[in-house]
Protein backbone atom coordinates (compact mmCIF):
# COMPACT_ATOMS: atom_id res chain seq x y z
CA UNK A 1 0.00 0.00 0.00
CA UNK A 2 1.08 3.53 -0.64
CA UNK A 3 2.33 5.19 2.42
CA UNK A 4 0.38 8.34 3.02
CA UNK A 5 3.56 9.38 4.50
CA UNK A 6 5.90 9.08 1.46
CA UNK A 7 3.95 11.54 -0.21
CA UNK A 8 6.55 14.61 -1.27
CA UNK A 9 5.89 18.27 -0.33
CA UNK A 10 2.43 18.84 0.88
CA UNK A 11 2.40 21.88 2.46
CA UNK A 12 1.01 21.30 6.27
CA UNK A 13 -2.26 24.24 5.42
CA UNK A 14 -2.95 22.15 2.25
CA UNK A 15 -6.49 21.45 2.37
CA UNK A 16 -8.46 18.54 1.87
CA UNK A 17 -11.66 17.81 0.65
CA UNK A 18 -14.38 15.24 -1.32
CA UNK A 19 -17.38 15.80 -3.38
CA UNK A 20 -20.16 15.20 -4.99
CA UNK A 21 -23.51 17.03 -6.88
CA UNK A 22 -27.28 16.65 -6.13
CA UNK A 23 -28.28 14.61 -9.33
CA UNK A 24 -25.91 12.22 -8.71
CA UNK A 25 -26.51 11.10 -5.43
CA UNK A 26 -29.40 12.53 -3.57
CA UNK A 27 -32.69 10.61 -5.74
CA UNK A 28 -36.18 11.72 -4.39
CA UNK A 29 -36.68 13.64 -7.66
CA UNK A 30 -40.28 13.79 -7.02
CA UNK A 31 -40.21 14.36 -3.47
CA UNK A 32 -40.20 17.30 -1.05
CA UNK A 33 -41.52 19.51 -4.02
CA UNK A 34 -38.89 19.41 -6.32
CA UNK A 35 -39.52 19.66 -10.10
CA UNK A 36 -38.10 17.94 -12.97
CA UNK A 37 -34.97 18.38 -14.21
CA UNK A 38 -33.80 17.88 -18.03
CA UNK A 39 -31.42 14.70 -16.55
CA UNK A 40 -34.27 13.60 -15.22
CA UNK A 41 -35.92 13.96 -19.00
CA UNK A 42 -32.72 12.71 -20.91
CA UNK A 43 -32.58 9.97 -18.79
CA UNK A 44 -36.09 8.86 -19.45
CA UNK A 45 -35.31 9.10 -23.41
CA UNK A 46 -34.21 4.95 -24.63
CA UNK A 47 -29.91 4.60 -24.83
CA UNK A 48 -28.74 7.82 -23.28
CA UNK A 49 -27.30 6.00 -20.32
CA UNK A 50 -25.21 2.88 -20.69
CA UNK A 51 -26.90 1.12 -18.17
CA UNK A 52 -30.54 2.30 -18.77
CA UNK A 53 -30.62 3.99 -15.52
CA UNK A 54 -30.90 7.43 -14.18
CA UNK A 55 -30.48 9.76 -10.89
CA UNK A 56 -34.14 9.11 -9.88
CA UNK A 57 -33.50 6.97 -6.58
CA UNK A 58 -29.04 7.69 -7.07
CA UNK A 59 -27.87 6.87 -3.19
CA UNK A 60 -30.58 7.96 -2.04
CA UNK A 61 -28.77 10.49 -0.44
CA UNK A 62 -31.70 12.75 0.25
CA UNK A 63 -32.99 10.55 2.69
CA UNK A 64 -29.47 9.51 4.09
CA UNK A 65 -27.65 12.79 4.64
CA UNK A 66 -26.87 12.16 8.27
CA UNK A 67 -25.40 9.42 7.36
CA UNK A 68 -23.75 10.52 4.79
CA UNK A 69 -22.20 13.33 6.19
CA UNK A 70 -20.78 11.69 9.35
CA UNK A 71 -18.79 9.42 6.45
CA UNK A 72 -17.33 13.00 5.78
CA UNK A 73 -16.74 13.57 8.99
CA UNK A 74 -15.14 10.16 9.84
CA UNK A 75 -12.70 11.55 6.40
CA UNK A 76 -11.61 14.21 8.43
CA UNK A 77 -12.25 16.26 5.09
CA UNK A 78 -11.59 20.18 5.73
CA UNK A 79 -14.01 20.85 2.97
CA UNK A 80 -16.68 19.02 1.29
CA UNK A 81 -18.08 19.98 -1.77
CA UNK A 82 -21.78 19.40 -2.58
CA UNK A 83 -24.28 21.02 -4.83
CA UNK A 84 -27.87 22.50 -4.75
CA UNK A 85 -30.41 21.41 -7.14
CA UNK A 86 -31.88 24.21 -8.76
CA UNK A 87 -35.56 22.60 -9.60
CA UNK A 88 -35.83 22.14 -5.67
CA UNK A 89 -34.94 25.60 -4.96
CA UNK A 90 -37.02 26.76 -7.88
CA UNK A 91 -39.56 23.75 -9.21
CA UNK A 92 -40.42 25.72 -12.56
CA UNK A 93 -36.50 27.48 -12.33
CA UNK A 94 -38.04 31.08 -11.61
CA UNK A 95 -41.06 32.11 -9.63
CA UNK A 96 -41.87 30.48 -6.48
CA UNK A 97 -39.42 29.42 -4.10
CA UNK A 98 -39.90 25.45 -2.26
CA UNK A 99 -39.52 26.12 1.09
CA UNK A 100 -38.60 22.48 1.74
CA UNK A 101 -35.89 22.58 -1.05
CA UNK A 102 -33.91 25.27 0.63
CA UNK A 103 -34.67 23.67 4.23
CA UNK A 104 -32.82 20.80 3.17
CA UNK A 105 -29.82 22.60 1.80
CA UNK A 106 -29.83 24.71 5.20
CA UNK A 107 -29.84 21.43 7.62
CA UNK A 108 -26.91 19.62 4.49
CA UNK A 109 -24.59 23.16 5.50
CA UNK A 110 -25.50 22.93 9.41
CA UNK A 111 -24.48 19.22 9.21
CA UNK A 112 -21.30 19.44 7.34
CA UNK A 113 -20.11 22.02 10.14
CA UNK A 114 -21.40 19.85 12.77
CA UNK A 115 -19.21 17.44 11.10
CA UNK A 116 -16.20 19.33 11.40
CA UNK A 117 -15.52 20.19 7.18
CA UNK A 118 -16.40 23.27 5.89
CA UNK A 119 -19.21 23.35 2.91
CA UNK A 120 -17.93 24.53 -0.81
CA UNK A 121 -21.42 24.98 -2.33
CA UNK A 122 -21.71 24.62 -6.10
CA UNK A 123 -25.17 26.23 -8.04
CA UNK A 124 -25.22 24.54 -11.04
CA UNK A 125 -24.30 20.83 -11.53
CA UNK A 126 -26.42 19.92 -14.61
CA UNK A 127 -29.66 19.81 -13.50
CA UNK A 128 -31.58 22.65 -15.07
CA UNK A 129 -34.99 22.84 -14.37
CA UNK A 130 -36.79 21.41 -17.56
CA UNK A 131 -39.25 24.25 -17.66
CA UNK A 132 -36.54 26.48 -18.32
CA UNK A 133 -35.20 23.86 -20.95
CA UNK A 134 -38.41 23.80 -22.78
CA UNK A 135 -38.05 27.76 -23.02
CA UNK A 136 -34.73 27.24 -24.71
CA UNK A 137 -32.32 26.16 -21.80
CA UNK A 138 -28.60 27.47 -21.85
CA UNK A 139 -29.28 28.93 -25.39
CA UNK A 140 -31.71 31.69 -24.12
CA UNK A 141 -30.45 34.34 -22.67
CA UNK A 142 -33.31 34.64 -20.29
CA UNK A 143 -32.17 31.31 -18.11
CA UNK A 144 -29.23 33.92 -17.02
CA UNK A 145 -31.44 35.91 -15.19
CA UNK A 146 -33.52 33.17 -13.90
CA UNK A 147 -29.96 31.73 -12.60
CA UNK A 148 -28.92 35.13 -10.47
CA UNK A 149 -32.17 35.13 -9.50
CA UNK A 150 -31.37 31.72 -7.92
CA UNK A 151 -28.50 32.88 -6.95
CA UNK A 152 -29.58 35.62 -4.53
CA UNK A 153 -32.11 33.18 -3.22
CA UNK A 154 -29.73 30.58 -2.26
CA UNK A 155 -27.08 33.33 -0.98
CA UNK A 156 -29.45 34.59 1.00
CA UNK A 157 -30.22 31.87 3.00
CA UNK A 158 -26.74 30.09 3.19
CA UNK A 159 -23.56 32.45 2.77
CA UNK A 160 -23.21 33.39 6.47
CA UNK A 161 -21.97 29.78 7.01
CA UNK A 162 -20.58 28.63 3.50
CA UNK A 163 -17.19 28.55 2.86
CA UNK A 164 -16.56 28.35 -1.12
CA UNK A 165 -18.94 29.20 -3.99
CA UNK A 166 -18.87 27.68 -7.36
CA UNK A 167 -21.56 28.95 -9.46
CA UNK A 168 -21.28 26.64 -12.33
CA UNK A 169 -19.85 23.12 -12.80
CA UNK A 170 -17.50 22.37 -15.71
CA UNK A 171 -19.29 25.17 -18.24
CA UNK A 172 -17.17 23.39 -21.09
CA UNK A 173 -18.91 20.10 -20.65
CA UNK A 174 -22.50 21.62 -20.63
CA UNK A 175 -21.87 23.42 -23.88
CA UNK A 176 -19.53 20.63 -25.60
CA UNK A 177 -21.70 17.20 -24.28
CA UNK A 178 -25.09 18.72 -23.63
CA UNK A 179 -25.62 20.71 -26.54
CA UNK A 180 -22.54 20.28 -28.74
CA UNK A 181 -22.78 16.65 -29.35
CA UNK A 182 -25.72 15.71 -27.44
CA UNK A 183 -24.23 13.05 -25.02
CA UNK A 184 -25.33 14.48 -21.88
CA UNK A 185 -28.74 16.41 -21.27
CA UNK A 186 -30.62 18.07 -23.00
CA UNK A 187 -29.09 15.82 -25.54
CA UNK A 188 -28.98 18.68 -28.45
CA UNK A 189 -26.06 18.26 -31.56
CA UNK A 190 -25.72 21.48 -32.36
CA UNK A 191 -22.04 21.39 -32.91
CA UNK A 192 -20.31 24.90 -33.08
CA UNK A 193 -23.98 26.11 -33.08
CA UNK A 194 -23.72 25.48 -29.42
CA UNK A 195 -21.33 27.86 -28.76
CA UNK A 196 -24.06 30.86 -27.27
CA UNK A 197 -24.17 27.99 -24.35
CA UNK A 198 -21.20 28.68 -23.24
CA UNK A 199 -20.96 32.42 -23.27
CA UNK A 200 -24.31 32.29 -21.12
CA UNK A 201 -23.26 30.03 -18.43
CA UNK A 202 -20.26 32.44 -18.61
CA UNK A 203 -22.80 35.51 -17.91
CA UNK A 204 -24.82 33.12 -15.08
CA UNK A 205 -21.25 32.21 -13.65
CA UNK A 206 -20.31 36.57 -13.45
CA UNK A 207 -23.75 37.48 -12.42
CA UNK A 208 -24.27 34.74 -9.80
CA UNK A 209 -20.88 35.58 -8.15
CA UNK A 210 -22.23 39.53 -7.93
CA UNK A 211 -25.62 37.94 -6.01
CA UNK A 212 -23.42 35.81 -3.62
CA UNK A 213 -21.44 38.44 -2.88
CA UNK A 214 -23.86 41.04 -2.30
CA UNK A 215 -25.78 38.24 -0.26
CA UNK A 216 -22.11 38.43 2.21
CA UNK A 217 -20.63 35.14 0.52
CA UNK A 218 -16.95 36.05 0.58
CA UNK A 219 -14.78 32.89 -1.17
CA UNK A 220 -16.53 32.47 -4.80
CA UNK A 221 -14.57 30.70 -7.52
CA UNK A 222 -15.36 28.44 -10.18
CA UNK A 223 -14.94 24.78 -11.17
CA UNK A 224 -13.84 24.22 -15.16
CA UNK A 225 -12.61 21.46 -16.48
CA UNK A 226 -9.22 21.75 -17.98
CA UNK A 227 -6.92 19.12 -19.40
CA UNK A 228 -3.48 19.54 -21.83
CA UNK A 229 -4.59 19.27 -25.59
CA UNK A 230 -1.95 17.45 -27.28
CA UNK A 231 -2.05 16.74 -31.05
CA UNK A 232 -2.01 13.90 -33.00
CA UNK A 233 1.44 14.10 -34.66
CA UNK A 234 3.74 17.38 -35.36
CA UNK A 235 2.38 17.87 -38.38
CA UNK A 236 0.96 21.38 -38.86
CA UNK A 237 -2.87 19.98 -39.30
CA UNK A 238 -3.20 17.85 -36.23
CA UNK A 239 -1.42 21.25 -34.37
CA UNK A 240 -3.88 23.47 -35.85
CA UNK A 241 -6.75 21.60 -34.88
CA UNK A 242 -5.63 20.73 -31.35
CA UNK A 243 -5.42 24.44 -30.98
CA UNK A 244 -8.22 24.96 -32.08
CA UNK A 245 -9.90 22.65 -29.43
CA UNK A 246 -8.04 23.79 -26.70
CA UNK A 247 -9.68 26.97 -27.32
CA UNK A 248 -12.73 25.57 -27.07
CA UNK A 249 -11.93 23.27 -24.06
CA UNK A 250 -9.71 25.62 -21.81
CA UNK A 251 -9.48 29.48 -23.35
CA UNK A 252 -12.97 29.73 -23.93
CA UNK A 253 -13.35 30.04 -19.89
CA UNK A 254 -10.04 31.09 -18.76
CA UNK A 255 -9.84 34.04 -21.12
CA UNK A 256 -13.33 35.79 -19.97
CA UNK A 257 -13.46 34.75 -16.40
CA UNK A 258 -9.52 35.80 -15.88
CA UNK A 259 -8.99 38.56 -18.56
CA UNK A 260 -12.22 39.39 -19.80
CA UNK A 261 -11.78 38.50 -23.55
CA UNK A 262 -12.47 35.65 -25.66
CA UNK A 263 -10.04 34.14 -27.99
CA UNK A 264 -9.52 35.79 -30.47
CA UNK A 265 -10.66 32.82 -32.83
CA UNK A 266 -13.62 31.88 -31.12
CA UNK A 267 -14.78 35.67 -31.02
CA UNK A 268 -16.85 35.40 -34.55
CA UNK A 269 -18.64 32.24 -33.12
CA UNK A 270 -20.36 34.10 -30.21
CA UNK A 271 -20.40 37.54 -31.94
CA UNK A 272 -23.78 37.77 -32.32
CA UNK A 273 -24.38 36.76 -28.17
CA UNK A 274 -22.37 38.88 -26.97
CA UNK A 275 -23.28 42.86 -25.56
CA UNK A 276 -21.96 45.44 -24.10
CA UNK A 277 -20.75 44.99 -20.65
CA UNK A 278 -21.25 40.85 -20.77
CA UNK A 279 -17.47 40.51 -20.81
CA UNK A 280 -16.93 42.66 -17.36
CA UNK A 281 -19.85 41.20 -16.31
CA UNK A 282 -18.16 37.80 -16.59
CA UNK A 283 -14.60 38.64 -15.52
CA UNK A 284 -15.72 39.24 -11.72
CA UNK A 285 -12.69 39.30 -9.30
CA UNK A 286 -12.67 35.56 -8.13
CA UNK A 287 -11.07 34.18 -4.47
CA UNK A 288 -10.22 30.93 -6.48
CA UNK A 289 -9.61 29.17 -9.80
CA UNK A 290 -10.96 25.57 -9.61
CA UNK A 291 -9.69 23.02 -11.88
CA UNK A 292 -11.33 19.87 -12.46
CA UNK A 293 -8.97 17.00 -14.65
CA UNK A 294 -9.41 13.84 -15.31
CA UNK A 295 -6.85 12.88 -18.36
CA UNK A 296 -5.32 14.71 -21.02
CA UNK A 297 -7.29 15.19 -24.40
CA UNK A 298 -5.63 14.15 -28.17
CA UNK A 299 -6.79 15.70 -30.81
CA UNK A 300 -6.15 15.19 -35.09
CA UNK A 301 -7.25 16.79 -37.78
CA UNK A 302 -10.55 15.74 -39.24
CA UNK A 303 -11.56 15.07 -42.51
CA UNK A 304 -12.93 17.89 -44.90
CA UNK A 305 -16.10 16.80 -44.76
CA UNK A 306 -16.55 16.06 -41.01
CA UNK A 307 -18.91 18.14 -39.09
CA UNK A 308 -16.06 19.58 -36.75
CA UNK A 309 -12.63 20.21 -38.06
CA UNK A 310 -10.76 18.14 -35.35
CA UNK A 311 -11.62 14.60 -33.64
CA UNK A 312 -10.52 12.84 -30.19
CA UNK A 313 -7.63 10.32 -30.89
CA UNK A 314 -6.88 8.03 -28.35
CA UNK A 315 -4.33 8.75 -25.27
CA UNK A 316 -1.78 5.60 -25.68
CA UNK A 317 0.98 4.26 -23.55
CA UNK A 318 -0.69 4.97 -19.79
CA UNK A 319 -2.77 3.02 -17.41
CA UNK A 320 -6.51 3.38 -18.14
CA UNK A 321 -9.16 3.21 -15.24
CA UNK A 322 -12.19 0.55 -14.79
CA UNK A 323 -13.38 3.09 -17.48
CA UNK A 324 -11.44 3.51 -19.86
CA UNK A 325 -9.46 6.90 -19.28
CA UNK A 326 -5.98 7.34 -19.13
CA UNK A 327 -4.31 8.23 -15.73
CA UNK A 328 -2.02 10.66 -16.46
CA UNK A 329 -0.59 12.77 -13.40
CA UNK A 330 1.68 15.02 -15.23
CA UNK A 331 -1.25 15.95 -17.17
CA UNK A 332 -2.29 17.92 -14.41
CA UNK A 333 1.31 19.25 -13.47
CA UNK A 334 2.09 20.05 -16.99
CA UNK A 335 -1.55 22.00 -17.44
CA UNK A 336 -1.21 24.40 -14.11
CA UNK A 337 2.37 25.19 -15.08
CA UNK A 338 1.67 26.19 -18.18
CA UNK A 339 -1.65 28.13 -16.85
CA UNK A 340 0.59 30.05 -14.28
CA UNK A 341 2.86 30.87 -17.14
CA UNK A 342 0.09 32.06 -19.46
CA UNK A 343 -1.87 33.74 -16.85
CA UNK A 344 0.25 34.79 -14.54
CA UNK A 345 -0.70 37.56 -11.83
CA UNK A 346 -3.97 37.54 -13.56
CA UNK A 347 -4.18 33.28 -11.64
CA UNK A 348 -6.07 33.64 -7.97
CA UNK A 349 -5.23 30.71 -5.60
CA UNK A 350 -6.11 27.78 -7.19
CA UNK A 351 -8.00 24.25 -5.86
CA UNK A 352 -8.27 21.23 -7.72
CA UNK A 353 -12.04 20.99 -7.67
CA UNK A 354 -12.34 17.52 -8.76
CA UNK A 355 -10.09 14.62 -10.14
CA UNK A 356 -10.82 11.00 -9.54
CA UNK A 357 -11.28 7.75 -11.03
CA UNK A 358 -13.94 4.84 -11.92
CA UNK A 359 -12.35 1.65 -10.80
CA UNK A 360 -15.40 -1.18 -9.70
CA UNK A 361 -14.12 -3.30 -7.12
CA UNK A 362 -17.35 -4.81 -4.91
CA UNK A 363 -16.91 -5.76 -1.24
CA UNK A 364 -15.33 -9.07 -1.04
CA UNK A 365 -16.45 -11.92 1.39
CA UNK A 366 -14.96 -10.10 4.55
CA UNK A 367 -16.39 -6.88 3.50
CA UNK A 368 -13.17 -5.35 1.76
CA UNK A 369 -13.58 -3.12 -0.97
CA UNK A 370 -9.77 -3.46 -2.13
CA UNK A 371 -9.26 -0.29 -4.62
CA UNK A 372 -5.18 -0.14 -4.62
CA UNK A 373 -5.39 1.52 -8.34
CA UNK A 374 -7.87 4.44 -6.55
CA UNK A 375 -5.19 5.07 -4.12
CA UNK A 376 -2.67 5.00 -6.87
CA UNK A 377 -4.79 7.24 -8.11
CA UNK A 378 -5.09 9.86 -5.90
CA UNK A 379 -1.28 9.50 -4.54
CA UNK A 380 -0.03 10.61 -7.85
CA UNK A 381 -2.00 13.49 -9.16
CA UNK A 382 -1.47 14.62 -4.91
CA UNK A 383 2.35 14.45 -5.99
CA UNK A 384 1.82 16.19 -9.00
CA UNK A 385 0.36 18.92 -7.19
CA UNK A 386 3.04 18.63 -4.90
CA UNK A 387 5.66 18.84 -7.74
CA UNK A 388 3.58 21.97 -9.89
CA UNK A 389 3.60 23.81 -5.95
CA UNK A 390 7.11 23.21 -5.65
CA UNK A 391 7.54 24.94 -9.25
CA UNK A 392 5.62 28.12 -8.28
CA UNK A 393 1.96 27.18 -8.56
CA UNK A 394 -0.24 28.74 -5.85
CA UNK A 395 -2.58 25.13 -5.31
CA UNK A 396 -4.11 25.67 -1.99
CA UNK A 397 -6.24 22.13 -1.59
CA UNK A 398 -7.60 19.48 -3.60
CA UNK A 399 -11.16 17.92 -3.89
CA UNK A 400 -11.34 13.93 -4.52
CA UNK A 401 -14.03 12.85 -6.78
CA UNK A 402 -16.30 11.53 -4.69
CA UNK A 403 -17.21 10.31 -1.86
CA UNK A 404 -19.95 7.71 -3.02
CA UNK A 405 -20.16 6.07 -6.06
CA UNK A 406 -22.92 7.93 -7.64
CA UNK A 407 -25.10 7.84 -10.73
CA UNK A 408 -22.31 8.46 -13.17
CA UNK A 409 -24.38 10.69 -16.16
CA UNK A 410 -23.88 8.68 -19.09
CA UNK A 411 -21.61 5.75 -17.47
CA UNK A 412 -25.07 4.99 -15.60
CA UNK A 413 -23.85 2.90 -12.12
CA UNK A 414 -21.29 1.64 -14.11
CA UNK A 415 -18.96 4.48 -13.30
CA UNK A 416 -17.70 4.05 -9.65
CA UNK A 417 -15.69 6.97 -8.60
CA UNK A 418 -16.14 6.72 -4.80
CA UNK A 419 -14.41 6.16 -1.75
CA UNK A 420 -17.45 4.44 -0.18
CA UNK A 421 -18.65 1.68 -2.29
CA UNK A 422 -22.15 1.95 -2.52
CA UNK A 423 -24.65 -1.25 -3.34
CA UNK A 424 -27.30 0.19 -5.54
CA UNK A 425 -29.89 -2.57 -4.67
CA UNK A 426 -29.30 -2.02 -0.77
CA UNK A 427 -28.38 1.39 -0.51
CA UNK A 428 -25.51 -0.22 1.83
CA UNK A 429 -22.58 2.16 1.78
CA UNK A 430 -18.45 0.45 2.58
CA UNK A 431 -16.00 2.13 3.47
CA UNK A 432 -13.33 1.30 0.75
CA UNK A 433 -9.20 1.16 1.13
CA UNK A 434 -9.11 4.20 -0.62
CA UNK A 435 -11.25 6.06 2.12
CA UNK A 436 -8.92 4.79 5.29
CA UNK A 437 -5.98 5.64 3.10
CA UNK A 438 -7.14 9.10 2.75
CA UNK A 439 -8.25 9.94 5.94
CA UNK A 440 -4.63 8.50 7.10
CA UNK A 441 -3.14 10.64 4.70
CA UNK A 442 -5.26 13.57 6.03
CA UNK A 443 -4.21 13.05 9.72
CA UNK A 444 -0.13 12.39 8.96
CA UNK A 445 0.17 15.56 6.61
CA UNK A 446 -2.07 17.60 9.74
CA UNK A 447 1.02 16.23 12.02
CA UNK A 448 3.54 18.04 9.74
CA UNK A 449 5.26 14.63 8.96
C1 LIG B 1 -16.67 15.80 -13.15
C2 LIG B 1 -18.10 16.09 -12.96
O1 LIG B 1 -18.23 17.34 -12.39
C3 LIG B 1 -18.76 15.04 -12.10
O2 LIG B 1 -20.10 15.33 -11.97
C4 LIG B 1 -18.50 13.71 -12.74
O3 LIG B 1 -19.14 12.68 -12.04
C5 LIG B 1 -17.02 13.46 -12.82
N1 LIG B 1 -16.43 14.49 -13.61
C6 LIG B 1 -16.68 12.12 -13.42
O4 LIG B 1 -17.15 12.06 -14.70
Amino acid sequence: MTKPAQLPGLPADFRFGIGTSAYQVEGAVDQGGRGSSIWDTFCSEPGRIADGSSGRVGCDHYHRLDEDIDLVGALGVDDYRFSIAWPRVFPSGRGNVNAAGLDFYDRMVDKVLEAGAKPTVTLYQWDLPQALEDDGGWLNRATVDHFADYAEIVGARLADRVEHWIPVNEPSVVTTFGYGSGEHAPGKKLMLDGAPVAHHLLLAHGRAAIALRAAGATSIGCANNHAPVWPASDDDADVGASKIFDALWNGLYVEPMLLGRYPIDLAPLLEHVVFEGDLATIRQPLDFYGVNYYTPIRIGVSDAEAPMPFEFREVVGYPVTGVGWPVVPDGLREWLIMFRARLRAAVPPIYITASGCSYSADPDADGIVDDQERIDYHAAHLTAVAEAIRMGVDVRGYFAWSLLDDFAWPLGYRGRFGFVHVDHVTQERTRKRSFDWYAELIRTIRAGN
